[in-house]
């Protein structure tokens, strides 16, 4: 039931009908299995625009705890792979978690390691759509207010707006976006971060 209703409100057309050649990397904060996070940022890729190839890097819990002494000009494999997909991808989704008021260790980690090098970062000036999630009902507010702040610093360009997701497991059931106010939040999210992607770069000031 819940998923026909779902259904038909996956028919809302976020987008316009254009075909876009873009390439989307999901980042999630949160490692377990049975993830809230993850099941909603899976239900992103419903909400891009055909031509949009966007998938969730699942090599976040593989990646080193940042240390300057691996970080050579031959780092660790899942480094080096996390690097390139990142470099890769037009654009990220920063999916979050609150964990003790933040963002948990492993999403604040692959930012640390994105980061770098200095100068020639694989995250710098990449937009990124940040959203949080939870099953309380502030949505993690402090941890996407943490990421927003961490991914400036990194060098990454945060879109102006987030989305927060109190309540989680009321609006997505069975990977079914279950509340139509989320899932028309997150389509403008998506569609947002469609539009930064295809925009011009701005040249930095010398
Ligand atoms: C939590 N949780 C939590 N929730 C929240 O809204 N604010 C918080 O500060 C915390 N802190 C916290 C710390 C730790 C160590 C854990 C394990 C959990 C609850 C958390 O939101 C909940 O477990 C989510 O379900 C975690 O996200 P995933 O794994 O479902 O994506």
């Amino acid at each position: 039931m819940l998923g026909r209703f779902s259904l038909l409100l996956k028919a809302q057309p976020f987008f316009d009908g254009r075909e876009i050649d873009m390439n989307i990397l999901m980042l999630v904060g949160s490692l377990r299995a049975g993830s809230w996070t993850a099941q909603l940022t899976r239900s992103l890729t419903d909400l891009v625009p055909a031509g949009t190839t966007s998938r969730v890097h699942t090599g976040l819990g593989d990646l080193p705890h940042y240390d300057q002494d691996l970080d050579t000009d031959q780092p660790p494999a899942s480094v080096a792979a996390f690097r390139a997909a990142v470099e890769a991808a037009d654009a990220l989704v920063v999916a979050t978690p609150e964990y003790n008021g933040s963002l948990p260790g492993v999403l604040k980690n692959a930012i640390d390691w994105a980061s770098r090098p200095r100068g020639a970062s694989a995250i710098a000036d990449k937009p990124v759509a940040v959203l949080s999630v939870s099953p309380s009902p502030r949505g993690a507010q402090w941890a996407r207010e943490d990421a927003e702040r961490i991914l400036r610093v990194a060098g990454a360009v945060p879109l102006e707006q987030s989305v927060g997701v109190p309540s989680v497991h009321a609006a997505v059931v069975d990977g079914f976006f279950a509340d139509f106010r989320v899932e028309k939040a997150l389509g403008e999210l998506m569609q947002s971060l469609v539009d930064a992607a295809s925009a011009p770069a701005v040249p930095h000031a010398a």
